[in-house]
């Protein structure tokens, strides 16, 4: 059985139920946003210490734009505030920040901030923390079939990312919404029915002490644990 500590788990998250975690308390949907980007920070903050060397947290599907425009640029103005807020954060700590999905649809100046993000967070060497903005995990495929005709399933994962081991979804919903469909193929499944406002970093050691105790075939035998690819 690999220890607790194992470095290299690829975490992915699926933030869900700040609408409603607000709505039960008579709040605006805003506040639960608001309170969800400190559950990113608490969450952040503890994954390197679970052996978390990736983590990719769905912030805004490509769907998301289908949502009230009020909402919309609310989510737009949050994630400005978070990367340029937490860049001085991420560089102390080690942690390089990235954006996965489409840049061409979202306003200037938040392309403007995941670029300086990223520039200023490169090298961080304790956690990679890939943002999924205006993400859609089928866009992504068909993107990378373009570019990797005739080559073979490593070309593929490299130009969509790396495989989950780990997949949480918040808020009692049992579905993938469009995230990392090509990435979780071998994922360990984790729902929870804590609103994300309220998940933290004891949530996220849970999860992690649930994954240590599935054990993973990868199509093999059980009990041999063989990893399919590195
Ligand atoms: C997740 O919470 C955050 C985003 C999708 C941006 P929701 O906003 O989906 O919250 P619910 O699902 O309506 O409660
Ligand atoms: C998925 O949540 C997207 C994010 C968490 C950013 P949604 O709340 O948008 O998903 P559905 O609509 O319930 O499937
Ligand atoms: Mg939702």
């Amino acid at each position: 059985m690999e220890s607790q500590t194992a470095p290299g788990l690829h975490v992915a998250i699926i933030m869900d139920g700040n609408g409603r975690w607000a709505n039960q308390r008579g709040l605006p949907r805003l506040a639960g946003h608001r309170v969800g980007v400190e559950a990113v920070r608490h969450t952040v903050e503890a994954a390197p210490g679970l052996g978390i060397k990736v983590l990719t947290l769905y912030a805004f599907s490509a769907d998301n734009w289908r949502r009230p425009p009020r909402e919309v640029s609310a989510l737009m103005r949050l994630l400005g505030h978070y990367l340029t807020q937490e860049t001085d954060r991420c560089i102390a700590t080690g942690v390089q920040l990235e954006a996965i999905g489409r840049r061409d649809r979202l306003p200037a100046s938040v392309v403007r901030m995941i670029e300086d993000a990223e520039r200023h967070t490169i090298g961080g060497g304790k956690l990679r923390l890939r943002l999924a903005i205006d993400y859609s995990a089928r866009h992504a495929i068909v993107e990378a079939a373009s570019r990797a005709q005739g080559q073979g399933a490593e070309a593929w994962s490299k130009l969509l990312g790396p495989d989950v081991d780990l997949l949480i979804r918040t808020s009692g919903e049992q579905r993938l919404s469009d995230f990392l469909l090509w990435e979780s193929a071998y994922a360990e499944i984790v729902f929870t029915s804590r609103m994300w406002p309220e998940f933290s970093a004891r949530d996220l050691a849970d999860a992690v002490a649930e994954f240590h105790r599935r054990d993973r075939r990868f199509g093999a035998i059980a009990g041999s644990n063989s990893r399919r690819t590195a």
